[in-house]
């Protein structure tokens, strides 16, 4: 009886609240449809345009007259431009000086935080926890709220296994799995539970598709793969953003099967309206309609008609809309219902956002007073910090250090400020991040002993620094000689107990069109770290990336290494919480590091072949493998220690075979064994031993963080049912196949338990 008053109950909120959602829809629609009735032909393609402000640069320059565009209703919205004050002043132009007075919508690139920043999105991947990067996405949405920003375009979600790609900073890594739990946790983050509260903004899910497998991994080239591959491995996490209610979608610059993603009606119509149900907009990225003619698919008239036909609603920059979509209306090439489809997407993300209610609903001077860049949210840009670093080596327990050891700080990193925020950290105030040199003065205290000396620039290549600079200030240089630097870090080193070597890549060697063909440490850096390395000092090599990097020789010879990608606004404090063990570090790969850059791609989930080499074997002839280096990783996916220790059990299961409506229930127990406090984030992958394609040697399905008290246990249990089992078949149908499987469960890709159970019909 009472299961049945909860039956009612539910039945009875989910009629409400649907009921709630039509009449809502049903608002909108006629207030749209009134509105529409009055635009002119103009005035609707207004609507598709987006030009950039020029406050914020991030793409190659253009040039409008803004202020009159808005007076004639030839502007849907405006992006990157910045303060409550800026954005007022020309949402006034628009709903008092427009015929119509629709009001504009303000974007911008808040990728990892607005002012206060967090760490890149790589790195916060690496932290597996969903919550906390929920709680970014949160802070980064209230913030830009407060300054008039109501969209951003975030999250990006591009799955990379090409490290050479600079861009793989700004995404989740290599697994669909994963990456698409984050997509939900930031789309979430941003947009709330709905998006009629003022301090919830609208996402855009980037940059669809398939941008992160670009050729050679160099950025905005040529991306070709199967079908099988693109829905198995590529598309989830659009998806899974799509699923979770992001109200736009942003296409990529890339082609898809020849053609580019911002005239793929595949893509933007046949997958994206027809598979998934998408109902908010789709925007091109800065300049795709333009750039289709460089593709070589005609001139801006006829690329435009191609982008609108295929189903682009929003052009960035361009004005290939503006410009040809009326000509192209007049020829037949474009349809009015194809222009009034697009205008009423944006109209009604308008509407969603509540702009017809209050159009400076974003714009409170109070707000951006008291609620951006707080002491409460640097304090969690502080903790989530720390979650995001990888140790990757701790030989002798080199790490943590003694608050009382004297420490010689050496390294391009050590004391630079600008360089802990990492790529797009377009809103940051590049003067107010915390330097590792500060970072380990505030938490060792005044007794401690710090000694610095910067010992290298970032390179000795003034050309390449000239390039990685080429949209910033110029890298932080000492233009001494290399020796003179390298000198003074050793009398500094000489006086201490530890090194600890602060190095990597520049915020911007990472990001958009910063592609490298070499990932290793650059050449100034390895000469002062080979003579750190002589003086017999231990030394603790703390790495600043925006990519994974190929360091074997680092790997092979120095002690202790932690990764601490580019870790935001509370980057330093953060890292010497982590060095000196007030946090003890718990990330883990979300993408794989390989030995030396000629294995890339080189990726967990990859196929076995017909010629797989047997485990731990290197090298056998007429086997899948190279003469010059063997097929592992140097650092798996899913990798990274802790300062304590973690022992697992054996895999127990409740049965050794399910039936497609049963489930599987995988157990293990896991200990902390080591003498420290600790998270752990345990993960599920299983195999398909036979299918009717070829299937992955290992896939993620799982994973929970966990917190152990030295000495704890903890049971953990995953369900595998058969859902958890489906793939994509070579019809492209989402089926699972009965037959043999392996689930494994551990602490990374490549060191863990297994045990087999079979899926029967
Ligand atoms: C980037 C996008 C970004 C857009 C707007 C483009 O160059 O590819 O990721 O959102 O600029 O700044």
């Amino acid at each position: 009886m009472k299961f049945l008053k909860h039956i009612i109950a539910l039945i009875t909120i989910v009629f409400v609240v649907n009921a709630k959602a039509q009449t809502t829809n049903a608002k909108m629609n006629a207030f749209v449809n009134n509105l529409m009735s009055k635009m002119t032909l103009d005035e609707k393609i207004g609507q598709l345009n987006l030009p950039g402000s020029g406050d914020i640069t991030t793409g190659q320059a253009s040039n409008s007259d803004i202020g009159l565009k808005i007076r004639e209703g030839k502007v849907g919205g405006l992006f990157n431009i910045k303060s409550v004050e800026k954005i007022k002043a020309v949402q006034k132009v628009a709903v008092e000086e427009s015929r119509l007075k629709i009001p504009l919508i303000f974007g911008m690139d808040v990728i990892h935080g607005y002012q206060t920043e967090f760490p890149i999105p790589l790195a916060l991947s690496c932290s597996w926890d969903m919550k906390l990067i929920e709680k970014t996405a949160r802070i980064a949405a209230i913030e830009a709220s407060a300054d008039g920003i109501c969209w951003t375009f975030s999250p990006m979600v591009d799955i990379a296994r090409d490290p050479r790609w600079g861009r793989i900073a700004e995404g989740s890594g290599e697994d669909a799995y994963l990456g698409s739990q984050i997509a939900k946790a930031m789309v979430h983050g941003y947009q709330g539970d709905d998006l009629s509260k003022n301090n919830n903004i609208m996402a855009c899910v980037k940059h669809y598709a398939l941008y992160g497998a670009a050729e050679a991994g160099r950025d905005y080239n040529t991306t070709d793969m199967s079908r099988v591959r693109m829905y198995n491995e590529y598309l989830a996490p659009y998806k899974a953003a799509i699923d979770a209610g992001a109200g736009s979608i942003m296409s990529s610059f890339n082609e898809v099967d020849g053609i580019p993603a911002t005239a793929n009606k595949f893509l933007l119509t046949d997958v994206l309206r027809n598979q998934w149900k998408f109902k908010g907009f789709v925007v091109t990225d800065y300049t795709g309609i333009n750039e289709m003619v460089a593709h070589g698919l005609g001139d801006l008239q006829n690329v435009s008609s191609l982008a609108l036909k295929a189903g682009v609603d929003m052009d960035m920059v361009g004005e290939g809309f503006l410009t040809t979509l009326k000509k192209s209306l007049q020829e037949g090439k474009v349809t009015i219902d194809q222009i009034n489809t697009a205008c009423r997407l944006i109209l009604e993300a308008k509407y969603k956002l509540g702009l017809f209610e209050n159009p400076y609903k974003y714009c409170d001077e109070k707000r951006a007073a008291t609620e951006i860049f707080t002491d409460a949210n640097l304090k969690t840009a502080r903790e989530v910090a720390a979650q995001t670093f990888v140790l990757l080596k701790n030989n002798n327990q080199l790490l943590p250090l003694k608050k009382s050891a004297t420490v010689a700080l050496v390294g391009p990193f050590a004391n630079s400020k600008e360089n802990m925020l990492g790529t797009w950290a377009v809103a940051a105030d590049y003067t107010k991040p915390i330097s590792l040199l500060a970072g380990l003065k505030n938490v060792a205290g005044n007794n401690a002993t710090i000694l610095y000396a910067k010992g290298a620039n970032i390179s000795n290549d003034k050309d390449f620094e000239t390039r990685v600079s080429v949209f910033g200030k110029p890298l932080e240089r000492d233009d001494r000689p290399a020796d003179v630097l390298i000198k003074e870090a050793l009398e500094t080193a000489s006086k201490a107990d530890v090194i600890v070597a602060a190095m990597g890549e520049a915020a911007e060697m990472t990001g958009e069109c910063s592609s490298r063909s070499d990932i290793t440490l650059p050449q100034s850096q390895k000469d002062l770290l080979q003579a750190l390395l002589k003086t017999g000092k231990p030394v603790v090599l703390v790495l600043f990336t925006g990519r994974p990097l190929a360091i074997k020789w680092e790997s092979e010879n120095i002690p202790a290494i932690i990764n601490v990608w580019h870790g935001g606004t509370e980057a330093g404090n953060a890292v010497a919480d982590v060095l000196y063990g007030d946090v003890n570090p718990s990330g883990k790969l979300s993408t794989t590091w390989p030995q030396n850059v000629g294995q890339v791609p080189l990726f967990y989930n990859h196929k076995n072949t017909g010629r797989p080499l047997g485990e731990g074997k290197w090298f056998e002839k007429f086997r899948s493998n190279y003469l010059d280096v063997s097929n592992d990783p140097q650092y798996a996916f899913g990798y990274g220690l802790s300062y304590t220790s973690f022992s697992y059990s054996d895999i127990s299961l409740n049965k050794s075979t399910i039936k497609p409506n049963e489930k599987l229930d995988v157990k293990v127990i896991v200990t902390n064994t080591g003498n420290y406090d600790g998270a752990e984030t345990v993960q599920l992958y299983t195999r398909q031993m036979i299918g009717s394609i070829t299937r992955p040697v290992k896939e993620l399905k799982g994973f929970e963080k966990i917190f152990l008290k030295k000495g704890e246990s903890k049971e953990v249990h995953f369900i595998v049912t058969s859902e958890d089992l489906k793939f994509y078949n070579n019809d492209l149908k989402f089926v699972y196949e009965p037959g043999s499987f392996k689930v494994f469960v551990g602490g990374s890709s490549d060191n863990t338990k297994e045990k087999s159970f079979e899926l029967i019909r």
